[in-house]
């Protein structure tokens, strides 16, 4: 089938064939279909949908454009961990330490972050000397050793979809969900695992705004896993508010150690146990969620999933001495706001305060900007917590020429308190 014909048939709603979506995304890859061809097909699939076996087959067809990462030769079930990105998400740092240490070996690629605060990488990248570039033997072998590897994705870990998601990027068609769906899916696959555990998010903060479409998102990767022979399960989590208290690149690291040692907040250590016990059950370690839960409590309390993340940390060639002993965040200014009023936090607005921290140097607004790892904002208490007049209530850290009061006076914006509670919402909303 030519490619016009591929357009014409999506156009029309007709369901194309495994092969015809093959070589549709072989040829792109090739720059044998132009640009606007590719653009006027996610269009009609933007408008048309695809069914699961469509679906399924253009992540497969992503997923080998590049060069797939081989974890063959590692032993065990390789479970992957994807979040749709939210704000004040640590939980990558926190998940991966705790489930390698129940001995599911954990290899992640990941990206870098775009918008309000850094990918995992970025956080990484805030401790001193951490290495995020390993080549494929040094990553193999680290798996080998110690069972966990986090690395940056390359340029050939599904390529297709890099042209393709720029494609979609200026033409109106990222909201798609088989697009969507099968980018993510594509990439997971394309990175060697075995078993995929997805934390879809949605609200204010969160790239879907409604539960209805998460839960779709989340379906349909479900689908696609199952199709494409990789168990895979998903997790639906509220973004109403910041799953953590900090939002920030060293910050979130500093808030991963403290949640291994024992001290994380109540919302994101709800979402570290949902996350790693689906991980569990996937890598064959607990029979079901209730143990997995169990598994990953006890694994912070006796100090092994701390244990794994120093190791870790040192494998990369990062320094490891100021874990558990001070934190990582040195910012040249920092500000702390103590709150008007007595009452309970009600709201907490995470997309506006993410957006904040991005404008103190926390993320990027395009890709080329570089991040500033050691500022951001530090919250004292989370959604529903009772708060009395003069408590702190934040910490900013800012660069040198950062306007202090004035940032804490926007921050201060996003935090509503009120006379009495709020009805408290879980983050965790259901496993699919
Ligand atoms: N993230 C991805 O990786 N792909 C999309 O299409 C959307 C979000
Ligand atoms: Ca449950």
């Amino acid at each position: 089938m030519w490619p016009i014909d591929c357009i014409a048939h999506k156009r029309d709603g007709l369901v194309l064939t495994d092969e015809e979506i093959a070589r549709f995304i072989r040829d792109y890859t090739a720059g044998r279909i132009a640009d606007y061809q590719a653009a006027a097909w996610c269009m009609a699939v933007y408008l048309k949908g695809m069914d699961a076996t469509e679906t399924t087959a253009l992540t497969k067809a992503m997923a080998e454009s590049g060069d797939p990462v081989d974890l063959s030769s590692i032993p065990g079930i390789k479970v992957d961990k994807h979040s749709t990105g939210g704000i004040a998400d640590t939980t990558t740092l926190i998940v991966a330490p705790l489930v390698a240490a129940a001995g599911v070996p954990v290899a992640k690629m990941s990206g870098r972050g775009l918008g309000f605060t850094g990918g995992t990488i970025d956080k990484l990248q805030s401790i001193p000397g951490f290495q995020t570039e390993l080549s494929e033997d040094a990553f193999l072998r680290q798996m080998q050793d110690m069972g966990m590897a986090v690395i940056s994705q390359s340029g050939e870990i599904a390529p297709a979809d890099k042209l393709l998601y720029a494609l979609r990027d200026a033409t109106a068609t990222v909201e798609s969900i088989p697009l969507i769906a099968s980018s993510i899916m594509s990439k997971k696959i394309a990175s060697g695992a075995d078993a995929i555990v997805l934390d879809v998010k949605y609200g204010d903060g969160a790239f879907m705004k409604t539960k209805e479409r998460a839960r779709q998102l989340a379906r349909t990767m479900v689908d696609i896993g199952r199709l494409a022979g990789r168990p895979t399960r998903a997790v639906l989590t509220s973004m109403e508010a910041p799953l953590g208290t900090a939002i920030g690149n060293s910050l979130e690291v500093d808030e991963a150690v403290e949640a291994l040692s024992g001290k994380g907040g109540r919302r994101l250590m709800e979402v570290v146990e949902a996350i790693g016990s689906q991980m569990l059950i996937l890598g064959g370690k607990v029979p079901d969620e209730a143990q997995g839960r169990a598994c990953i409590r006890r694994l912070v309390e006796n100090g092994e999933g701390l244990k794994k993340f120093r190791q870790f940390v040192r494998a990369q060639h990062g320094s490891a001495s100021w874990i558990g002993k001070q934190p990582l965040t040195r910012a040249p200014q920092m500000y702390t706001a103590v709150s008007a009023e007595t009452g309970y936090i009600t709201a907490v607005h995470g997309r506006a305060l993410g957006e904040l921290a991005m404008r103190m140097g926390a993320g990027r607004a395009r890709k080329e900007d570089a991040i500033d790892p050691m500022v951001g904002i530090r919250l004292f208490k989370e959604l529903y917590d009772p708060v009395r007049a003069g408590e702190p209530l934040f910490t900013l850290y800012g660069n040198s020429q950062a306007p202090m009061e004035e940032l804490a006076r926007q921050a201060a914006e996003q935090i509503t308190i009120s006379d009495g509670p709020a009805p408290v919402q879980e983050p965790v909303v259901s496993e699919i």
